[in-house]
């Protein structure tokens, strides 16, 4: 693994990349543990599209995150759990008792009949079992797909059909802030859709008395008690599924974003040593093991380079908006990544929470999942990081797998708000709306990468035309991101945001179609449209505008049924903020609903509609603009 360390060595390594990306590939492929070496590093097209990586070598990427460090770090931590609650023990875990625990899973999987290919559903709160289980489906060759534990029955049973799941590892329930959430009622209500799940693996955490349903359900504790330690890695190829992870697009159902072993185990760990710059040290995301930067920046990556790193369970306003503060100082974390809605929180809350700790530990401040505005970057660099710590503003997204845009910490400049510049292997491209390349400096157009890396999705589950549809066929040739985004004089690159319907809320990925969808389930609503609008603390809020059929309803009674119709169908992240009640909603004479206009009064912008002489019926906007919220 090339660990660069200096920013001409970057640009000495950027220019290799691009020029020989096979030779520059296979040599950080030669690290890692291969069971049998591969015969070609890659084979490509964007048309089919087909990626495939280090085909015809074989690995376990387990083997990599744990079997390789035992002889020189088995007895150093892998993971400190911190619990939701500060007066409750934390745990630690050395690589040697990771590496144990894994392969005692492993086992408990394949007793409850889990082969090498099948999909095993991860419904888990943030503790170290959520990883266990995680590595032992790699380790006996299973593909993990974790489902975030805020979704809803709803949300879940329809991921589990999807991938036809036949085990779901789940917990008892969460504890999340001053809240416990039920998880195994859940399931429960989840499977009763779900004929392919023939069994429940059930961890308790909450002590919340379930449900078990003989047969189908076990207990955690039970199985790791009669399961044996010793769990050979399974061979798998490079281009073997490794994990599934559903995601939201702009229309229809969340797609199942496919990852596989060996591309993806090169390119998180090549990416999480030159973006941290990590030199040992105490690691912490704060992301949930349910989103990517989970899968790649607290389960694998971290592992690969041997880390040490912190789990969380809570949240960071639980007791109080100290909490992430007072955990660095505990762990004397160096590193530390969160999400630009957290920072924004947290300075909302004021500096009396940041002033009693030292956060005299840390040396890199990460950021992920949003754009960050320029004051909370500025907060974050003077507050936490004391104007000492180089932040990494990273830009990916779940199918990219690691982290494409960021700075190299401490390497290259910074600049507020932006990116900055690709990793080596990433060759991004800007185009207009015609897909015409927009050259040199200044230039602002939706971002696109022309070129693979090893971690790049290869398809989405089951359907592989919906993957070219979405990602490979608005812009030929290209892999397009759905993102907007600036390249300046400088050739830093600041992404703006999603160019597609597709909304950012505090750095989760919604899609405007599946809140449209969950409302209109409601029985008096016939149609109704989403937009995103900015908020202060999460980013994008969500603006829902609803036509309601039934002219006696009252209006408070219904923004709450529809609430809960929207938690119901996909969980309380995707809840409106506000819900304006309308009688019609402006379309064009086709048909198509002029979002443009719905976001222009979601944002205020009433005087500032633009062109709207081709609606179907103008007055309607005129209803629109006087009942905004
Ligand atoms: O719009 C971009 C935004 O998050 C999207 C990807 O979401 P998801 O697949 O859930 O993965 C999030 C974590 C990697 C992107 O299309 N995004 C992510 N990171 C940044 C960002 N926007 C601006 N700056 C970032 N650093």
């Amino acid at each position: 693994m090339t660990k660069i360390s200096s920013f001409s060595e970057y640009q000495t390594e950027y220019n290799r990349s691009v020029n020989d990306p096979e030779g520059f590939w296979a040599e950080q492929a030669d690290k890692f543990t291969w069971q049998k070496k591969w015969n070609k590093v890659l084979d490509w097209n964007f048309e089919d599209p087909k990626m495939k990586w280090f085909e015809g070598g074989q690995l376990n990427i387990t083997e990599n995150c744990l079997d390789r460090h035992l002889a020189e770090r088995g007895d150093q931590v892998a993971f400190y759990w911190e619990p939701n609650d500060p007066s409750e023990k934390n745990i630690q875990l050395t690589y040697k008792q990771l590496h144990a625990e894994v392969c005692k899973f492993g086992n408990v999987l394949k007793n409850n009949g889990a082969k090498k290919g099948d999909r095993i559903c991860i419904y888990m709160p943030m503790v170290p079992e959520l990883a266990i289980a995680v590595l032992a489906c790699a380790r006996i060759g299973a593909v993990h797909s974790v489902v975030f534990g805020g979704f809803s029955a709803s949300a879940l049973s329809g991921r589990i059909q999807d991938c036809d799941c036949n085990i779901v590892v789940t917990s008892d329930g969460a504890f999340r802030g001053a809240k416990a959430i039920p998880m195994k009622e859940t399931v429960d209500e989840a499977l009763e859709i779900c004929p392919s799940v023939k069994k429940v693996i059930v961890l308790e955490r909450t002590k919340t008395s379930v449900q078990m349903i003989s047969g189908r359900d076990v207990k955690w504790k039970d199985e790791m008690t009669n399961a044996a330690t010793d769990c050979p890695a399974e061979v798998m190829d490079s281009e073997d599924m490794l994990f599934i992870l559903y995601t939201s697009g702009s229309t229809g159902k969340p797609k199942g974003v496919v990852h596989t072993c060996g591309g993806y185990m090169v390119y998180t760990h090549y990416s999480f040593e030159n973006v941290f710059q990590y030199n040992g040290g105490v690691y912490w995301c704060t992301a949930d093991i349910g989103w990517i930067t989970g899968h790649s920046y607290i389960v694998y990556a971290p592992l690969l380079a041997g880390a040490t790193s912190v789990i969380f369970e809570g949240v960071p306003t639980y007791p109080d908006a100290g909490r992430f503060w007072q955990v660095i100082d505990k762990y004397k974390v160096s590193t530390f990544y969160t999400a630009p809605t957290a920072i924004r929180a947290l300075e909302a809350a004021g500096l009396d929470f940041v002033k009693p700790y030292k956060l005299d530990s840390l040396k890199v401040l990460g950021s992920v999942g949003e754009p960050i505005n320029e004051e909370a970057w500025n907060w974050y660099n003077e507050n936490i990081g004391k104007k000492n710590c180089p932040i990494v503003d990273t830009w990916w997204q779940t199918e990219t797998g690691g982290i494409l845009i960021s700075p190299l910490a401490g390497l290259t400049k910074t600049k507020p708000g932006y990116a900055t510049l690709p990793l080596p292997g990433i060759q991004p491209i800007l185009v207009d709306d015609k897909g015409n390349e927009l050259k040199g400096n200044g230039v602002e157009g939706n971002l696109c990468i022309k070129f693979p890396w090893p971690s790049i999705i290869r398809t989405t589950f089951g359907d592989h035309e919906r993957c070219k549809q979405n990602y490979f066929a608005t812009y030929p040739g290209l892999y397009f991101t759905g993102d907007g985004c600036k390249r300046d004089e400088d050739g830093y690159y600041r992404i703006t945001g999603r160019v597609d319907d597709v909304m950012n809320v505090s750095g989760h990925r919604i899609g405007t179609a599946e809140v449209e969808s969950a409302i209109n389930t409601h029985i008096d609503i016939v149609e109704s449209a989403v937009v995103a609008y900015p908020h202060d603390i999460k980013g994008q809020g969500i603006y829902a505008y609803v036509i309601c059929t039934n002219k006696n309803k009252d209006h408070d009674s219904l923004r709450r049924e529809i609430l809960a119709e929207v938690t119901k169908v996909i969980g309380p992240i995707a809840k409106p903020d506000k819900i304006q009640i309308v009688s019609g909603l402006p379309k064009t004479r086709s048909g198509k609903i002029m979002r443009r206009i719905l976001r222009k009064v979601a944002e205020g912008e009433m005087n500032n509609l633009g062109d709207i002489s081709t609606l179907l019926d103008p007055a309607v906007v005129e209803e629109i603009k006087n009942g905004a919220l």
